[in-house]
C-alpha cells in the first residue's frame, strides 16, 4: 500500500511522527512537504497530495495542519477527492464505511498524536461499506462533479 503525506507548519511534527508510524510497518509513502517547519500555506501540499491521490499514484492520503479543515477544503476541490476531517475512533471509521474517503485530515491543534495514529491504524484497517446505501450516496458526489466542471 502506497500512501501520500503532507503537512503545513502545524502539521510538520506530525507528518515526520506519522511518516516513522508507517514505515515502521512497512508501508510506501510518497512524502510531499513540508520539508522544514516553516510557515507555509496549507493548500499547496494539500492539493500535492489530493492529485497524487486522484491520479492513483497513491492509494489514499494523509494531511495534518492545525485543524484538519483547511486541508480538507482544499483536497475536496481535486476531482475524485472525498477528503474528511477525522478528530474520533468513530469519525475514523465512518469516514472509511460511510463515505468511502479517499484522504483523511487531521489537525494537530485537535488530537494528540496517539490519538491521531489510533484513527489511521482505525481507518486502516476499516473496509468500505458494500451497503448500496452508502455506494449510492458516494455516487451521486461523483455525477455531481462529472457533471460541473
Ligand atoms: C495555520 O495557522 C492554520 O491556519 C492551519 O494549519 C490550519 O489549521 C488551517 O485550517
Amino acid at each position: 500500500m502506497r500512501i501520500a503525506i503532507g503537512a503545513d507548519h502545524a502539521g510538520y511534527n506530525y507528518k515526520n511522527e506519522i511518516v516513522s508510524f508507517l514505515q515502521e510497518k512497512s508501508y510506501e509513502i510518497m512524502d510531499f512537504g513540508a520539508d522544514t517547519p516553516e510557515a507555509t500555506d496549507y493548500p499547496d501540499f494539500a492539493v500535492l497530495v489530493a492529485k497524487a491521490v486522484s491520479m492513483g499514484k497513491c492509494d489514499f492520503g494523509v494531511l495534518i495542519c492545525g485543524t484538519g479543515i483547511g486541508m480538507s477544503i482544499a483536497a475536496n476541490k481535486v476531482k475524485g477527492i472525498r477528503a474528511a476531517v477525522v478528530s474520533t475512533e468513530f469519525t475514523a471509521e465512518s469516514s472509511k464505511t460511510h463515505n468511502h474517503a479517499n484522504v483523511i485530515c487531521f489537525g494537530s491543534r485537535v488530537n494528540t498524536i496517539e490519538e491521531v495514529l489510533n484513527f489511521l491504524e482505525i481507518y486502516i484497517k476499516t473496509e468500505k461499506s458494500p451497503d448500496k446505501r452508502h455506494i449510492n450516496r458516494v455516487e451521486k458526489i461523483g455525477k455531481y462533479e462529472e457533471e460541473n466542471e
